[in-house]
Parts: C-alpha cells; structure tokens; sequence
C-alpha cells in the first residue's frame, strides 16, 4: 500500500496480486475515506465499486472483508449495507447482449474482521439475499424494454410472483376500471393500442387494524403524449413505471420476510402513447373521487394516473399513504440525479419517512409545500388544471396536484426522477436503473411500529 501511494481516501482503489498465495490470487483494497464520508450511503457505494470492479472478469469465489468500524454503524448495519452495496455493483445490465462483458461471481462470501462479528451477522443472510433479490429484480423490470413490458405484460407477471408469496393480487381491467370510474387512468391510457390495468396488492402480516397504502406510478412508456416529447427527453422513458417497480419488489421482500405489517399496494399501469384517440390538451377528466380535472398537458401523465389510485387509497381508509413516482424533471433540476424530493401534509410521517430512508443508505430531501403554490394549478373550467402556467418549483406543483388528492391522510411523495435511473455509467453503478427506494421501503416496513 505505502509503494502504491494508498492512503484510504474515499473510494481510493488499489489491486494486488499474491501469485505466491495458495487460493488468494488478488486483493483489492478500497479506501473509506475519513467523517466527510462516513454517511449510509458512503458505505453502500464503496461496496459498489468492488461489486463492479470484480464483476469486469467471470470469477469463482469472491470474498469481501467487512470494514470494522464505519461511522458509527453497529455491524449488522455495516454488512446489510455491503451487501446491498455489492448486489448493485455486480449488476449485469447487458441483459440483451449476445457476448456478456460483466460476470457475477459464483459464490461471494462476507467475512468478519472480528470472529464475534460473525454470530450477530448470520441471522441477517436472509434479509440479505431477499433485499438484494427485490432490487435486482426491480431493476430487471425497469430496464427491460417497453415493447415488452407493458400494461398488461406487468399486470401479468406482478400476478405470477404474488401468487408465489401470501400477497393477494386483484387486476382491473378496463372495464373495471370504467364501472369503478377510474377516468384518469383511462384517460392517460386511450391514446395506447394496449389497455391499462389497475393493480390492487393486499399483505396482511399484522393484527392490527392500520394500513399502509404504497403507490407506485406505472407509465410503461411516457411518449408525453400529444404534448410530445423530444427524441432526447423520450429515449430514456421506459423507466417511467420505476415507482410501481419499487413498490411491487419491495412488497415481495416484506412478504418473503413476513414482516408484521399490513400494506395496501396500488399500481396503476398505463402507457402514455400518441393516436387518433389520445387525450387531448383541454380535455376535462373526473377523477375517482369526482373532483375534475382540465388536462392542459398530456406530458403531466403521471399525476393524473396517481389521482385516481391516491382517492382509492383515501377511499379505503388506509392509516398512511407514501407514493413513489419519477413525476417530473424539475425535481432533477432542484435535487440533481442522486437525491429524491420528498414532499407531504404532514411532518412526523415525512419525518418517518426520511429517517427510514437514511436508515437504508439512501437519499431523499424535503421541498416546501406552502399553500401559496395552490393557486398555481387553478383551473378556469374544472377544480384543478393537472400543470401550471409557468415552469417554475415543478417538482412542487406536481406534489400540490397530488396533495389536492389524499385529503388529511398522512401522506408523503417522493419524486424519484432523478435517483431511478441513470443516463450513463458511473464508477458505482451501470447505466439504467438502480433500484434505488426498494430498501427504503422495506426499512420502513420494518421499523413501521417503533
Ligand atoms: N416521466 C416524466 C418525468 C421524468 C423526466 C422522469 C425525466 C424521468 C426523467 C413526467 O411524466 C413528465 O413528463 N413530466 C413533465 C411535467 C411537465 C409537463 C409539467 C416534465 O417534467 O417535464
Ligand atoms: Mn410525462
Ligand atoms: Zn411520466
């Protein structure tokens, strides 16, 4: 190390090779850094960075030696988030090339500094292997193309793994979704040669009578519809169901880990397409719970399709609402590609929400939500208008859109337009999506009670 100038600077790498050693071919040291990067996150991108660096070539065994000491952290924390760390490094996005050019280990073994370590450690191999499992298939889902997964293709497979668990799933088709009046989805929807389906998921794993109510928004694809996007804008927008991705996949962790809670999980799955029949600008939409709305931009998709799952779930009495949505691009602008919006009606849920999110490595920041944006979105013909006459605090209005939705149900939304998916590579993790918000959510789950 001291030949090589390794001083342990964050994210400082170095490889070795001990030919001379009976089975350890290399080691590759990673630097920790000092207390500026001593944060969750910090952690899990370290991690990372080994998963990426050792999945380049197709090895047997890896082991990685957890770090003794890292902000604090007591170990247990320290392994989930290395172990998270390395599953989104080892990720293999090439899923459609003929010649793979990343390789997953056979076996990876997590070894323990200190011998003591290890018994507090093992009881937490199955968190980790379902954890990891959920984020990697949340990531296949958003990374496979739009031309195959879509509306009904998602409705159908979210069928096939909840029939797996104790989930129950109940799919609306496009006649449920008529009688049941939900006119937002449709709307959104009738521009599409594919029908939309509304995906209502139910885990029951506790007694008592509160629920949670998990929304996720599924644009399969989010063309903008007549107020088209660009080429450069829609090249990416197969990631626009990332929200009901991590939603889906994370409900499927809390169930295989029987985690005490109840969760009600809604997904509604649209694709937002051109035709003869698309929605058009001034249309006028009456949402599930009758309030109308005048669609002045076909692009604001995603907040009309979560209005109508956001009065279902107000409709069901639930005790709290948390939806995930990549609703807007002004939220990149404000937060940058790594950090979440958070926005809501209520602080200690907001506050709940937040701490679980730390808890889990990731990141999120809270936008204000003044009444004064209210009048941003009024509308001369219908109650709401789904955008604003401007383009300033995007991110914000779209949260006041939603809000105009859940009434005083706890709620709280995070805007994961940026943190979702990557336009490109980075040390830490693949192009494409990254599965970000599916520990969050199952953090949050767990520590639901305290
Ligand atoms: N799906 C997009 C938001 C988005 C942008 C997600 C970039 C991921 C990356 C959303 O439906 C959208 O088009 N939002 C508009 C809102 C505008 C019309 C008020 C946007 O952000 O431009
Ligand atoms: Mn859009
Ligand atoms: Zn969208």
């Amino acid at each position: 190390m001291r030949d090589n100038d390794f001083k342990g600077e964050f994210a400082q790498t170095l490889e070795v090779s001990t030919p001379d050693h009976p089975y350890q071919r290399k080691i590759f040291f990673i630097g920790l850094g000092n207390e500026k990067n001593n944060q969750r996150h910090h952690l899990i991108r370290i991690a990372a960075l080994a998963g990426r660096h050792i999945s380049k070539r197709a090895l047997e065994n890896v082991a990685f030696l957890l770090p003794k000491y890292f902000g604090g952290n007591a170990c247990e924390i320290i392994a989930l988030l290395c172990a998270a760390g390395f599953n989104q490094g080892i990720y293999n996005l090439a899923i459609r090339r003929s010649t793979p050019d990343r390789f997953q280990p056979k076996r990876v073994d997590f070894l323990t500094p200190i011998p003591i370590m290890e018994e507090s450690i093992k009881p937490l191999q199955n968190r980790m292997m379902i954890e990891a499992n959920a984020c990697t298939l949340a990531r296949d889902l958003v990374n496979t193309p739009a031309g195959e997964l879509n509306p009904i293709s998602f409705a159908e497979l979210i069928a096939i793994e909840s029939e797996k668990t104790s989930i129950s799933c109940e799919i609306w088709d496009e006649a449920q979704l008529k009688s049941n009046n939900m006119n937002c989805i449709l709307g959104v929807a009738q521009g599409s040669a594919i029908a939309p389906r509304f995906v209502i998921l139910r885990y029951q794993g506790a007694d008592h009578r509160s629920v949670m109510a998990w929304v996720g928004k599924g644009v399969t694809f989010d063309s903008g519809g007549l107020s088209m996007k660009t080429g450069e804008q829609m090249i990416d927008m197969k990631c626009d169901m990332a929200g009901a991705a991590t939603v889906f996949t994370a409900l499927l962790a809390i169930a295989q880990m029987k985690v005490p809670v109840n969760i009600l999980a809604l997904l509604p799955l649209v694709e937002n397409m051109v035709s003869g029949n698309s929605i058009k600008l001034g249309d006028v939409l009456v949402a599930h719970n009758k309030k109308t709305i005048e669609v002045r931009n076909t692009d604001a998709e995603g907040r009309l399709i979560l209005a109508d799952a956001l009065s279902f779930a107000v409709e069901n009495q639930v005790s709290q609402i948390i939806d995930l949505a990549t609703l807007t691009g002004s939220c990149m602008v404000a937060l940058g590609t790594e950090i979440a919006g958070l926005m809501s009606n209520e602080n200690p849920w907001a506050e709940k929400v937040h701490r679980a999110i730390v808890g889990a490595g990731e990141r999120s920041w809270p936008l204000p939500m003044d009444e004064d944006f209210d009048e941003l979105l009024e509308s001369s013909i219908a109650d709401i208008s789904n955008v604003a006459g401007n383009r300033y605090a995007g991110a914000i209005v779209a949260g006041k859109f939603l809000q105009s939705f859940v009434g005083t149900t706890p709620w709280v939304h995070l805007d994961i337009a940026g943190p979702a998916f990557a336009a490109n590579d980075s040390r830490f993790h693949a192009a494409g999506a990254t599965g970000t918000f599916v520990r969050s959510l199952i953090e949050l789950a767990i520590r639901y009670r305290d």
